[in-house]
């Protein structure tokens, strides 16, 4: 493949998840978060597996992490060439504000998301006007956020879900003439979810019933946020290899399937991939422990496991080494040494161990996503 690959807004993934339920096949399309090459490779090689179309996703603490989103937006858009995937994808801003959300738009995203839903009903569709009169002239979608997540969302810690009123789902949709809606339904980002109690999929229903009878459906659609599974051998194996994960819990399959079943077309993914990453590079440390002398790029990895360098969030806020699930804490100081390092092909740097990690890396994600997306009903829905 010689030309660049091309990226699709999200609307015509979720209209094909649309139809595709319509017809009785209740399916959603996938949005996985990406930080680092080896990331979006093992999301690409999970949907070209399952012949899913997706969505590959960065946040704002992404770019950052990347230097940018042009950074962001050629990583992921070499990883497809050097895939030669021809899959419809879309590369997406997840959580935007007002700035990143036009920036993104500038550089070359197909997709963005405002995330005005700390705002009043009211500013919040202002908010989210404003990036859909700058980004639908450009053909690239926006998704908006209605009601609050419990978690933490960026950089903002909520302590419990402020549900959407179905009601207002139509209007909101009708005023923003935003595409894609993230509704809170009660569930949350991160690994420690809580119990199932908090999750009301009727809001979905409601909400669904709503833009259908609005005759909305065809171009208007749901998402689901902070939809992670936390699957139990994940953490296991994280603990199992010195982590300290406590708490853990995530959304159960069956649970996410009522949700698409009831209308949501596209469902966020990190904390998984997250957590797949972690136990990977976990046990590949605890399985080479003469790896310093041989990847000067895994030992500086490993020091922020051991605590010898102090881990740090997305924010540079200290967090306790066992406790860590973001590999942007412990790939920072890669970044570092040469930020080339999470951005190109890892196999062209001459550290075989460092190779070895991230072929690891993108299997378990592929592992991973491939399973999702045959759960989401994406599977061969090209
Ligand atoms: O909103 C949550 C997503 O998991 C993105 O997280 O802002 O830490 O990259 P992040
Ligand atoms: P998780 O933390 O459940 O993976 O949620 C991801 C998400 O909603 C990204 O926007
Ligand atoms: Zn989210």
């Amino acid at each position: 493949m010689s030309e660049e690959p091309k990226l699709c807004s999200i609307v015509p993934l979720m209209q094909a998840a649309e139809f595709a339920s319509l017809r009785g096949h209740p399916s959603a399309i996938g949005a996985f978060n990406v930080n680092f090459y080896a990331q979006a490779q093992g999301i690409l090689e999970g949907l070209y597996k399952a012949e899913a179309p997706g969505i590959i996703q960065a946040s704002r603490g992404a770019n950052k992490f990347q230097g940018g989103a042009d950074k962001i937006q050629v990583m992921v858009l070499k990883a497809i060439k050097d895939m030669k995937i021809t899959l419809p994808l879309a590369l997406h801003l997840d959580h935007g504000d007002t700035k990143s959300a036009k920036d993104c738009v500038d550089n070359g995203f197909s997709s963005v998301m405002i995330d005005a839903s700390k705002l009043d009903e009211i500013q919040n569709i202002e908010v989210t006007k404003e990036i859909v009169d700058y980004a639908h002239p450009k053909g690239v979608s926006v998704e908006g956020e209605y009601g609050k997540l419990a978690g933490v969302e960026e950089d903002v810690a909520y302590g419990k879900t402020t549900y959407a009123d179905p009601r207002f789902v139509p209007v909101f949709f009708d005023r923003s003439k935003v595409d894609a809606l993230a509704v809170a339904y009660g569930t949350s980002h991160g690994p420690n979810k809580g119990k199932t109690d908090a999750l009301n999929v009727g809001i979905v229903t409601d909400s669904y019933a709503g833009i259908k009878a609005n005759h909305q459906n065809l171009d208007h659609f749901l998402v689901g946020h902070g939809s992670s599974t936390v699957p139990r051998e994940l953490v296991q194996e994280i603990n199992q290899y010195g982590g300290s994960l406590k708490g853990t819990s995530g959304i159960p399959d069956y649970m996410i399937k009522a949700a698409i079943k009831e209308g949501i077309r596209k469902v966020n993914i990190d904390t998984d991939l997250r957590l797949g990453i972690t136990a990977t590079l976990r046990k590949y440390l605890n399985d080479h422990p003469d790896v310093d002398k041989k990847s000067e790029i895994l030992s500086v990895i490993k020091k922020v496991f051991t605590g010898e360098t102090p881990a740090k969030d997305k924010d540079g806020n200290p967090v306790d080494s066992g406790s860590l699930v973001d590999p942007r804490s412990y790939l920072e100081p890669v970044v570092k040494m040469d930020p080339q390092l999470l951005r190109e092909n890892y196999r062209s740097f001459k550290d075989e161990a460092f190779i070895e990690v991230m072929t690891l890396v993108k299997n378990r994600i592929a592992e991973h996503v491939k399973s999702l997306a045959i759960m989401f009903g994406s599977a061969g829905l090209l």
